[in-house]
């Protein structure tokens, strides 16, 4: 009997968590949209033959989507009578790319109209901005379905550039994803700007100490400084190969070159499980990119809505029938 109930739990328990994501499937839109992964693919070269950021503003989006209420288009959604957005949270002030995201839903609406989601087409884009500039290539899980909602409180509790080990772990274990996740995914920071608001907290009287970071690289450190004409100048995250998706992330971060403190913190924290992974994910491009990928397909199966849930939305920046809420005429 007793064990009839653990098995029952756990059952239960199997359902709980594996409803949560057995829903998406690689081959969710081969008879509505067949060419999706094409459309989608083009339109992120071409994003990125004249903006070399594209890919790093697209990835970042698909994580901050993630993050906040799963994988569900939450982050585009612009203030609107019910929405709150998300682009005005902490973690989010100043992100970019959503005209990106625009054009892309463009060419796909043009072709397959009302039937891929924003979260999908997300997704999607992240794994092509990631192969186009060097990185691995897998099979994305296809079948979200767009919010009807947002959640601006998420958005200010995103991961932070400030935070250390520990409150960064949590942040990622609450959403199923460990530290292993958390020192692959870091590795997105191979490519892309940060400002410089970010990390100049760490050239001098780093948290009061009167001295600058200890973690931070002097020479790297001056570099900074010299680049750093105002808060708001952009600078690569990877001064080695800045725009290509590489494991070096990882070889600068045991050189003490890793440009934030969330960064440098998986690899200089005295004892941290995350260390052993900084140096396993620096010795082998191959065993970067598996991890890599292993990690993003986790990180693209948080919460998404399937089924009937939400909507897919034919303009990612707001709700189907906005026009028929309260407060606005119906034409
Ligand atoms: C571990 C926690 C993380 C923190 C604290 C963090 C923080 C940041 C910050 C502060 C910036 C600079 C933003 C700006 O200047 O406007 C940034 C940029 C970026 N982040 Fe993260 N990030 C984290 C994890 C991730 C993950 C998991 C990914 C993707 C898988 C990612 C991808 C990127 C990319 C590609 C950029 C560059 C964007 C651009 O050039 O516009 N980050 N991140
Ligand atoms: C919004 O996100 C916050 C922080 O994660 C959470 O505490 C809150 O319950 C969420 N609100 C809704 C309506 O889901
Ligand atoms: C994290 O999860 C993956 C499976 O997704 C597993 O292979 C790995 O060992 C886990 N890492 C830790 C530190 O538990
Ligand atoms: C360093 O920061 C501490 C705490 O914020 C402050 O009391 C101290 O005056 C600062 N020192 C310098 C040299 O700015
Ligand atoms: C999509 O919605 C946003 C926000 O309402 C609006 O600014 C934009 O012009 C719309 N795009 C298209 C193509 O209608």
């Amino acid at each position: 009997m007793a064990s009839f109930n653990v098995a029952a739990f756990l059952f239960f328990l199997g359902l709980l968590f594996g409803a949560s994501f057995a829903q998406l499937t690689e081959d969710f839109y081969d008879q509505t949209c067949p060419r999706l992964p094409n459309i989608v693919r083009r339109e992120v070269k071409r994003a990125i033959e004249s903006d070399i950021r594209a890919g790093a503003k697209l990835i970042r989006l698909h994580f901050h989507d993630c993050f906040v209420q799963g994988c569900d288009g939450s982050v585009l959604l612009v203030d609107a009578p019910g929405i709150e957005s998300e682009l005005n949270g902490l973690g989010n002030l100043g992100i970019q790319g959503l005209e990106i995201v625009a054009a892309i839903k463009a060419a796909v609406e043009r072709e397959c109209p009302g039937v891929v989601s924003c979260a999908d087409i997300l997704a999607q884009a992240s794994k092509d901005s990631v192969d186009v500039q060097g990185g691995p290539s897998w099979r994305v899980l296809y079948g979200r379905r767009d919010s009807r909602t947002a959640n601006k409180t998420g958005a200010d509790e995103l991961p932070s550039p400030f935070e250390t080990l520990e409150p960064l772990k949590k942040k990622f274990e609450a959403l199923g994803l460990n530290s292993t996740d958390l020192v692959a995914l870091s590795g997105a920071h191979t490519f892309g700007r940060s400002r410089c608001r970010f990390f100049n907290g760490r050239f001098s009287n780093f948290s009061g100490s009167g001295q600058p970071d200890p973690t931070l690289d002097p020479t790297y450190r001056q570099e900074l400084e010299r680049a750093c004409t105002n808060e708001d100048t952009r600078v690569n995250f990877d001064p080695t190969t800045p725009d290509t998706f590489d494991k070096n992330y990882y070889t600068n971060l045991q050189a003490n070159r890793g440009l934030l403190t969330s960064d440098q913190s998986l690899f200089s924290e005295a004892g941290a499980d995350t260390v052993d992974t900084v140096n396993l994910l620096a010795s082998r491009e191959g065993t970067f990119l598996r991890f890599f990928r292993r990690s993003m397909i986790k990180m693209g199966n948080i919460r998404p809505l399937t089924g009937n849930q939400g909507e897919i939305r034919t303009n990612c920046s707001r709700l189907n029938d906005l026009g028929a809420q309260p407060g606005h005429d119906v034409m």
